[in-house]
């Protein structure tokens, strides 16, 4: 292991920071990850990963010799000069992104130009100027990360493009990121920090309001008999439109789209314009998720002591994030109205338990669905279309599924028994 001052620098070790470690360190790099959770850096140390994310085991194991998981700063601020900030941004109760995290690592870094901040937590336009204002010679440079959870490893090492922002004075950190991304590929735009800030905004704002559009088209569908899906379809072969984010569902959840979009409509609204597209998106989110309730009820009449069976739990799958997920809301509707809710996920369950109480967490899908008057598909994991339909109709006490995610064959369940309500599919 290096001694001198070329290892790199991670601080916060969550999503984005341990991707970024270990795929840093599988470029050969030494690495020094840092993180103010003992109990993670421990379990890191000795090997063990702290969260699901495909890839990130082998990674780390392959690795092992490379990396350093300490909660020490000045550990890290002695083996390094580019620091990747990578802790958690999440919103504050007006909307706003609590920065709290971001500045308690400031404060530890000396303004005397030997290191380089890189900001990769997402961070309102404008704090980068922030913190050049408070540390002139610290070199700042926003390189704003697009990796999506379930394929994060793969996001990450296959970059579609790599922004670098940076101002006079920081150049050679700018140079430096560039650098170590350039064997990844990716297109590199290089920039100034605020356009970088703004464009992991506009990014996931403009992803958001895809989903939104979708789902009111769905909403619009269903009241004419037209099939989303196969909406979708005719409008994603046009090159201008483009096929992804067109599918419509529960809504957007996760750590990111949810908090992202609130922060850049209350960025907005702090410099006097008032965001009116990104607030119907957000309002069109929120109410999409409990639509679903209305289509149970026209099955099932009042909902007070039926048994609905939740398939999947965490926003997406392929991982066991639970922030923002739509089953945190459909959970609570759903006990609001007195129905009883099972639920099963395949790897969200332990932190799902944290997050919602009197649900009953079954260890299989068969399980759940056992006497349950409805299963809501939340969560699209491929398992469940694999799922014996046929004979758990025969299990559950009404064989009715309702597909908030459009991931299963009407056909085929219709044929297995169930009633079927897809979004935005006709009935
Ligand atoms: N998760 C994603 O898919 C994703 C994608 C792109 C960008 N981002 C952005 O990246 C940032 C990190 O997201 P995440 O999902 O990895 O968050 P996370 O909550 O999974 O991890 C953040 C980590 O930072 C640590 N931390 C907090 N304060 C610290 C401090 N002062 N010093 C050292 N460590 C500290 C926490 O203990 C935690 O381990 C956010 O701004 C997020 O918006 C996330």
């Amino acid at each position: 292991m290096s001694e001198s001052n070329d290892a790199i620098g991670v601080v916060g070790v969550g999503w984005v920071g341990l991707v970024t470690a270990a795929c840093f360190a599988d470029l050969g790099r030494d690495v020094v990850a840092m993180d103010v959770d003992e109990a993670k850096v421990a379990a890191l140390s000795a090997g063990q990963v702290t969260m699901h994310e495909p890839g990130i085991e082998e990674l780390l194991e392959r690795n092992r010799e490379r990396l350093t998981f300490t909660t020490d700063m000045d550990e890290v601020l002695g083996r390094t000069r580019l620091l990747f900030c990578c802790v958690d941004t999440p919103p504050t109760y007006s909307g706003d992104a609590d920065l709290s995290r971001v500045q308690a690592v400031v404060s530890k870094l000396a303004d005397d130009g030997t290191h380089a901040l890189v900001m990769k937590s997402t961070v309102p336009a404008g704090t980068g100027a922030t913190i050049r204002r408070e540390k002139p010679s610290l070199a700042y440079v926003s390189c704003p990360e697009f990796l999506k959870e379930g394929s994060a490893v793969q996001d990450f090492l296959h970059p579609d493009r790599v922004v670098v922002g940076a101002e006079e004075g920081s150049d050679w950190a700018a140079d430096a990121v560039e650098e170590l991304y350039r064997p990844l590929g990716g297109k590199l735009v290089r920039t100034d920090v605020a356009s970088a800030e703004m464009i992991k905004l506009a990014s996931n704002a403009f992803l958001a309001t895809k989903i939104s559009f979708i789902n009111e088209i769905a909403n619009v569908s269903e009241e004419v008999g037209a099939d989303v899906t196969e909406v979708a379809r005719g409008m994603g072969l046009d090159t201008r439109i483009g096929p992804s984010f067109l599918s419509a569902g529960l809504g957007f959840g996760g750590s990111c789209f949810p908090k992202d979009t609130t922060a850049l409509k209350q960025l907005a609204g702090n410099s006097g314009y008032h965001f009116q597209l990104l607030t119907s998106v957000i309002e069109v989110n929120e109410l999409q998720k409990r639509r679903v309730l209305k289509k149970l009820e026209k099955h099932l009449g009042k909902l007070a002591g039926k048994r609905i069976a939740l398939l999947g739990l965490a926003f997406k799958p392929n991982t066991d994030d639970m922030r923002e997920a739509s089953s945190l809301v459909l959970s609570a509707r759903l006990q609001g109205e007195g129905a009883k809710v099972a639920a099963y996920d395949p790897v969200a369950a332990e932190r799902a338990s944290e997050l919602l109480p009197d649900v009953e967490f079954a260890d299989s899908a068969a399980a759940a669905l056992e006497n349950a008057d409805a299963a809501i598909l939340v969560t699209e994991w491929p398992e469940f279309a694999e799922l014996p339909w046929a004979e758990l109709a025969g299990r559950m006490s009404t064989a009715l599924v309702i597909d908030g995610r459009n991931f299963l064959d009407p056909a085929s369940l219709r044929e297995a028994g169930f009633a079927y309500e897809g979004i935005g599919r006709p009935g």
